[in-house]
């Protein structure tokens, strides 16, 4: 089970607990309404301070589970990567940052891009108080997402929870405008049917660009799953705090939350990939197990691993949703030459 680090954690409460807190659970209301219609904003969604205080408490417990979790498969994929430079580009209030820090303590410079100045002074407040990474000498800087808008050198670029948020065009150009900065690019999207659309789009922009394509598809074809009632997403479960469970007017204490996403580097970086990639939660009866798998060949199957295939079994039995299939394998990730401008 995923959980905030204790500092993210503490100094989310510092700054939240004094809040009132039915002016934040009304925040919240209207959050998750305007995100539900995911329509293109034309203005920022995260008008006012207390909304900006709203969003880090209900979404960014969950939206650093989610990157996280897309971080470790770049990490799988990439064992020898060490970035020192992250750019999280609509960056909000930094869980993109966080999770970054955590999986790649290599960084040394980070940078966060938003458009909300409020969202900035918040995600540097709270960094402040990380202890043992970057965070707490994070930029912050205000930026928006416009045609000719530059994105700074980087090795590691985060994109999360943002392309819904921008017209068709703009996703296009952002995300080429990140494969051209020649960093590893993983973009983190809600694990909806809509989400994952725009991870496809994503997912032929980078590549086009020649990126290699690294998680979750184990090859650079056609998705098996576009065209079809299915939609490729993982889930990441998250701890709710009090203060959490309030504001969503929920009872358990933990969410699942449901992200797509594409991690993606250039050739040079020497990515390997994972010959299969679990689709869903396994399927376990009396001595089998069954494995939905999107396999090297372009295809999603069901992979039954028997008691009597012994150690294959005990591996199959130990794999979770989103994990490679089988593990312990991985294939050269190519890329190709072509490229994009910066
Ligand atoms: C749903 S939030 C995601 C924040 C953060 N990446 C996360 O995963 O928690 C979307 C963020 O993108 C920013 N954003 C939306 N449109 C933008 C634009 N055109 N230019 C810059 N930032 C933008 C918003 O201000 C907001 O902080």
């Amino acid at each position: 089970m995923a959980d905030l680090p204790a500092d993210l954690r503490e100094s989310l409460s510092a700054v939240l607990d004094p809040l009132p807190v039915d002016r934040l659970s009304a925040a919240v209301r209207r959050l998750i309404d305007r995100y539900r219609t995911d329509e293109p904003a034309t203005d920022p969604i995260l008008a006012a301070d207390l909304d900006v205080a709203a969003y880090a408490a209900y979404r960014m417990p969950a939206t650093y589970a989610a990157v996280r979790g897309a971080l470790r498969r770049l990490d799988e994929a990439l064992p020898g990567f060490r970035p020192a430079r992250q750019v999280d580009v609509g960056g909000g209030t930094g869980a993109g940052a966080w999770a970054a820090a955590e999986v790649f303590p290599s960084l040394t410079g980070i940078t966060v891009l938003d458009q909300v100045a409020g969202a900035l002074a918040l995600g540097s407040r709270l960094a402040r108080r990380s202890t043992g990474t970057a965070l707490g000498a994070a930029h912050w800087r205000p930026w928006r997402a416009e045609p000719d808008a530059d994105l700074p050198a980087a090795d590691l670029v985060t994109i999360s929870y943002l392309l819904g948020e921008l017209p068709a065009q703009a996703r296009t150009r952002l995300v080429q405008r990140a494969a051209g900065t020649g960093a590893a690019v993983v973009v983190v999207e809600a694990g909806t049917p809509a989400g994952y659309q725009r991870v496809l789009a994503a997912r032929s922009v980078l590549a086009g660009c020649g990126l290699a394509i690294l998680a979750p598809c184990p090859h650079e074809r056609e998705c098996p799953l576009a065209g079809t009632r299915d939609w490729c997403h993982f889930p990441a479960r998250v701890n709710r705090s009090a203060l959490h469970r309030r504001l969503k007017d929920a009872r358990l204490g933990h969410e699942d939350e449901k992200y797509s996403y594409v991690v993606a580097a250039p050739a040079r970086l020497g990515g390997q990939r994972a010959p299969g990639r679990v689709l869903r939660h396994p399927a376990f009866r009396k001595g089998l197990v069954t494995l939905e798998v999107c396999a090297e060949d372009g295809a999603a199957a069901r992979v039954p691993v028997s008691k009597r295939q012994g150690d294959r079994y005990r591996r199959a039995r130990d794999t979770e949703w989103g994990d490679a299939w089988p593990p312990e394998l991985r294939t050269p990730a190519a890329g190709s030459a072509s490229g994009c401008p910066g």
